[in-house]
């Protein structure tokens, strides 16, 4: 199946490791230039390395006001325009209602929502004028079925499904097909790096790391993780020109977890 994805311009935030990293590592190898966005320099250059020569890389905080701005013009100057878009760029961690800041909504919310919206006024219509263009907003199941694991995360993950519909039926006249994926609980860093949520979670319910992931595999029809590369697999079907029908729909590539058909 040709992908038709060979020349075009993606950009991928959150792209230094996990889906996003391998989202762009996918894309490279059907042949777009990817700029890759991210915080840490070290590991968005190693993971650009990783991409091939068409590739760069934009060390970035998303929540910067002036982030949008930043990323649509190396594209314009660097690759010479933008035809697809990855919303990437998130988080998560272990903490109850009673935890949850004000400040860690706001954080959440600038991170899973207020982010993506900027990024998605920049590219869309510059994908309008160059004849189409495709958007994944990599969103959750959390999104889909809250999980109490983080309500934060829950809540913005959800706003951003439907900042992604918003997008898709917004832009659909304009052959600018928005689309999100929806992963469950995926073997990236953020589970498994020490520290991260298989230790956190560990740590709440009073279990060691490798019962936690066990408690998480448990939850899966599929009884297990997804492979971070699972994940890009998705998200690079829907940048593709074989998603031509597909747009404002919210693909769950979550093992079964989130018991709904729709
Ligand atoms: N893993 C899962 O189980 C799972 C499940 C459902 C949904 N997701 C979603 O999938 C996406 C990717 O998650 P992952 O599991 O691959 O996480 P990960 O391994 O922790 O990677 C997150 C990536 O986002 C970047 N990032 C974080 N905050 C950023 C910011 N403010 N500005 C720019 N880049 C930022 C990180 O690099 P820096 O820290 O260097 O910036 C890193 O490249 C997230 O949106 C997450 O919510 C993950």
């Amino acid at each position: 199946m040709d992908l038709e994805l060979d020349g075009k311009v993606c950009v991928v935030t959150g792209a230094s490791r996990g889906i996003g990293r391998a989202t762009a590592q996918r894309l490279s190898d059907e042949g777009a230039s990817v700029l890759l966005v991210a915080r840490g320099e070290k590991e968005l250059r190693a993971a650009a390395a990783l991409c091939g020569e068409r590739a760069a890389w934009l060390a970035c905080d998303v929540c910067d006001a002036d982030a949008d701005e930043r990323i649509i013009a190396t594209c314009a100057e660097q690759m010479g325009g933008v035809d697809v878009l990855v919303n990437n760029a998130g988080t998560t961690w272990a903490a109850t209602l009673d935890e949850l800041t004000d400040e860690d909504w706001i954080a959440q919310y600038a991170l899973h929502v207020l982010a993506p919206m900027r990024l998605m006024r920049a590219a869309a219509p510059r994908m309008a004028a160059r004849g189409g263009g495709r958007i994944v907003n990599v969103c959750s199941s959390a999104g889909k079925r809250p999980s109490l694991t983080n309500a934060a995360y829950s809540v913005t993950k959800a706003a951003q499904l439907s900042l992604s519909r918003l997008f898709a039926d917004s832009y659909a006249t304009q052959a600018v097909l928005v689309n999100a994926v929806t992963p469950g609980g995926t073997a990236s860093e953020l589970w498994t790096a020490p520290g991260g949520m298989a230790d956190q979670t560990g740590a709440a319910r009073g279990v060691g790391r490798e019962e936690a992931l066990e408690i998480q595999r448990s939850k899966i029809p599929l009884g297990r993780l997804a492979e971070p590369g699972e994940i890009a697999d998705v998200i690079t079907f829907l940048c593709s020109a074989r998603a031509s029908t597909v747009t404002g729909a919210a693909w769950s590539a979550d093992g079964g977890s989130v018991a709904i058909i729709i």
